[in-house]
């Protein structure tokens, strides 16, 4: 591979990728499935490093970039939260720089997005978002190579994302603009996606495509090829879990609403899923279902970033 235009950049949001960097992104991700299925080794990435700093717990994240890491012929090193103490043990700007004397790339999962940029601002290697609460742009790289898996391209097609204005929902808003898909988010009243973010979404969206967030599900939903949802109560906010149940209630993932879009629309979570609130066991063990070959996919994705971001 020629050397890319991410070498050495931070992806802090989904929209630090150009539309062509996006495409270029999941064609390597795609490459390397590949070669994973048919065993074909493929260390691109020896003797390279990744530090996972999380304030988070997680089994997708941190599992996916470990386990991508090894194949590509590096190593990844788990740095829990009472270890680094991310700006109370130390600050932000000092373990940025110590990091970035001994590894390749930084993955943070934080609890606000400020922390991410202040440890891109100080750290001399890419720093790459694993979940803020404004965003999470890893998971929409494996949602994208999966929905591209499904239908062999995402141009044109339409995605209904339903649930909280969160950050999944901002980075599904940002990552279809840049595919070229049409995407309406489907939220209570309250619970809206950030109003800078559906700007954003919109002007690097083309002619052709439309951004929505609006609160009725059958609009939203109409002719939507894909159906996604997540939590309604995110990491953080579960104090919030009870109160958030009553709002969005009529907004869970059954049967009735799946109905509501295309038939065989693919259905999709980035999980962890609770059954019986955002989804129903039917629909999420059902045929419209790809969450597991969604949470596969996390692994080559971010193997195809990781590519490109270090390569
Ligand atoms: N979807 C996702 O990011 O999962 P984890 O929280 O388990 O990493
Ligand atoms: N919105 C969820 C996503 C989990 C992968 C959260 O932030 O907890």
């Amino acid at each position: 591979m020629e050397e890319s235009s991410l070498k050495g950049r931070d992806l802090l949001s989904i929209a630090d990728l150009s539309a062509a960097e996006l495409s270029a992104v999941l064609a390597t991700a795609a490459k390397l499935k590949s070669e994973t299925q048919q065993k074909i080794p493929h260390p691109i990435l020896a003797g390279q490093t990744l530090a996972l700093v999380f304030e988070k717990p997680s089994l997708r994240t941190r599992l996916s970039f470990d386990v991508g890491m090894f194949q590509l012929g590096g190593r990844a090193f788990y740095l829990a939260p009472q270890e680094v103490g991310l700006g109370k043990r130390e600050t932000i700007s000092d373990v940025a720089r110590v990091i970035s004397r001994m590894c390749s790339v930084i993955v943070a999962r934080v609890f606000t997005h400020e922390s991410l940029v202040e440890l891109a601002k100080y750290s001399e290697v890419p720093v790459v978002n694993g979940l803020s609460d404004f965003e999470h742009p890893c998971q929409a790289l494996a949602d994208l190579l999966t929905i591209q898996e499904r239908f062999g391209q995402l141009a044109g097609l339409k995605m209904a994302y339903i649930g909280d204005g969160n950050n999944m929902a901002h980075s599904l808003m940002l990552g279809a603009a840049l595919s070229g898909m049409s995407i309406s988010v489907i939220s209570p009243p309250g619970f809206e996606p950030n109003e800078e973010v559906v700007s954003q979404a919109r002007r690097l969206a083309g002619d052709k495509v439309t951004i929505k967030a609006v609160h009725n599900l059958e609009a939203g939903l109409a002719g939507a090829d894909i159906i996604y949802t997540d939590v309604w109560a995110s990491m953080g906010q579960e104090e919030e879990t009870e109160s958030r149940r009553q709002v969005f209630r009529p907004y869970q993932v059954n049967s009735r609403v799946v109905g509501l879009a295309k038939p065989d629309a693919l259905v999709l979570h980035c999980l962890p899923a609770h059954r019986g609130d955002e989804i129903t066991e039917e629909v999420l063990e059902g045929p419209q279902s790809a969450v597991f070959q969604q949470a596969e996919n996390r692994l080559h994705a971010q193997k195809g970033l990781l590519v490109h971001l270090l390569g």
